[in-house]
């Protein structure tokens, strides 16, 4: 010990994960364990009928702390005041409709709305109940109520609900819940944390595959990780987000609306029909310029003793350039990836002018570089001559400076 103060020591930062009676409440333990396991320290709020589903000693140990259930209990230490003032974050997962009708009338019948009233902290809901409720006019307004007041209310996801019926009303898988929550903590305050709410927002990712046969295509090497990126940070900030995945193998982000598409031509379609009311579209797709001049239906085979017949191209629509030159409302922010291996910051320059792009984000790739990574290096150019560097830094954080450009264009 050299006689200095020892450094200070970082608290881990607070959760409160409120539960409700939802059946989709057993979720949530696996939710509140990868809180605990990557350093959070979380107080569970489960309602009284959340604990009709799953009881309070589990979520005592796998929290490893007391279960607050009661505004009774511990009266002395002002339980209902308490635990909201003190949390970085609250989710409540799954959030019944119930729950959500209750906390956007501001009512404090229970501990978790008494917590959800005392917070100053952002707040997560992810809903879950059947479509009919998920699509009543009370709830919809109810959840544009939270959303207008800044907390982040995932989509629910799309799927088998309880019992045989299947459409919108799914929890979201935890993990991608727990993404939700630590991009949300990450950004820090209540202010900026739903800063895209209100706002829908296209984006397409991976890479189109041109069919030359039943088994064989042309296609690239995008693995599609910017584009989930960009999706998963801009729903975390509360907007609503359609993603135009072409062929992509990764986990759907939470709240986000897939639509999986495969050539050009199919992603085109989407992209135009996905644009007609989006304030953003964001192309980080890989789409093929080129596609064979024809698709023959049957396997081509080889012949012993001749050459393969070479194979024809033809242009593929450029379809970051079509949204540009036709914008479906006024102000629609358009913006193109570039992918360039030499003269980077010429050739993005005089691509956006060719695409007629509001912002191009160019990054520098190679065999090495980029392609399959977690990993960013990018400089964004915007069509009013600003340029934005990025540095090395996982895509994620790329993402968020695209966000903030965009959003500063929005308003
Ligand atoms: N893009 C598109 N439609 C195409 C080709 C590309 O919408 N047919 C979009 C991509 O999604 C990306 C941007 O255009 O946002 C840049 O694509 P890139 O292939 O780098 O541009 P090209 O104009 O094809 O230029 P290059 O000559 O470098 O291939």
């Amino acid at each position: 010990m050299d006689g200095r103060p020892q450094a200070e020591q970082t608290e881990p930062p607070r959760v409160v994960l409120g539960v409700t009676g939802g059946i989709a409440a057993y979720k949530a333990c696996e939710l509140l364990r990868r809180l605990t396991e990557s350093g959070h320290q979380v107080t569970v709020v489960p309602t009284a009928a959340a604990l009709r589903f799953v009881g309070e000693p589990t979520w005592a140990a796998l929290s490893g702390r007391p279960v607050a259930t009661e505004v009774w209990e511990g009266v002395h230490q002002v339980p209902h005041v308490r635990i909201g003032q003190q949390a970085d974050l609250v989710v409540v997962a799954p959030a019944t409709a119930d729950l959500l009708a209750r906390a956007a009338h501001g009512l404090a019948d229970d501990l978790l709305t008494n917590t959800l009233l005392t917070a100053r902290c952002p707040v997560v809901f992810a809903p879950a109940m059947h479509t009919e409720m998920w699509e009543h006019p009370a709830t919809r307004e109810n959840v544009a109520t939270l959303r207008r007041r800044g907390a982040v209310v995932i989509e629910p996801a799309f799927g088998r609900l309880t019992g045989a019926d299947t459409g919108k009303g799914r929890l979201p898988d935890p993990g991608a819940i727990f993404d939700v929550c630590r991009r949300v903590l990450a950004r820090g305050d209540l202010a900026t944390a739903a800063d895209l709410a209100g706002r829908r927002v296209v984006v397409s990712a991976g890479g189109t595959r041109e069919p030359l046969d039943p088994v064989r295509f042309l296609g690239n090497r995008s693995s599609g990780k910017q584009g989930y990126a960009l999706a998963a940070t801009a729903a975390a900030r509360g907007a609503k987000v359609t993603l135009l995945a072409a062929n992509t193998e990764l986990p759907d982000p939470a709240g986000v609306d897939v639509v999986r598409v495969g050539t050009a031509e199919q992603l085109r379609e989407a992209a135009l029909r996905a644009a007609a009311d989006a304030d953003a579209v964001v192309m980080a797709a890989a789409v093929a310029d080129f596609r064979p001049a024809e698709y023959a239906t049957g396997k081509i085979k080889k012949v012993e003793g001749q050459q393969p017949a070479p194979v024809a191209l033809v242009r593929n629509p450029d379809i970051l350039a079509e949204l540009a030159a036709h914008r479906a409302k006024p102000g629609q922010l358009v913006v193109g990836f570039a992918a360039e291996t030499d003269d980077v910051l010429a050739n993005g320059r005089a691509k956006l002018a060719r695409k007629g792009c509001d912002l191009l984000v160019v990054n520098e790739v190679g065999e090495q570089k980029v392609f399959g990574g977690d990993t960013n290096e990018a400089v964004i150019l915007g069509a009013d001559g600003s340029d934005t560097p990025v540095p090395y830094g996982p895509k994620e954080a790329l993402a968020e400076t695209v966000w903030d450009l965009v959003l500063a264009r929005l308003t």
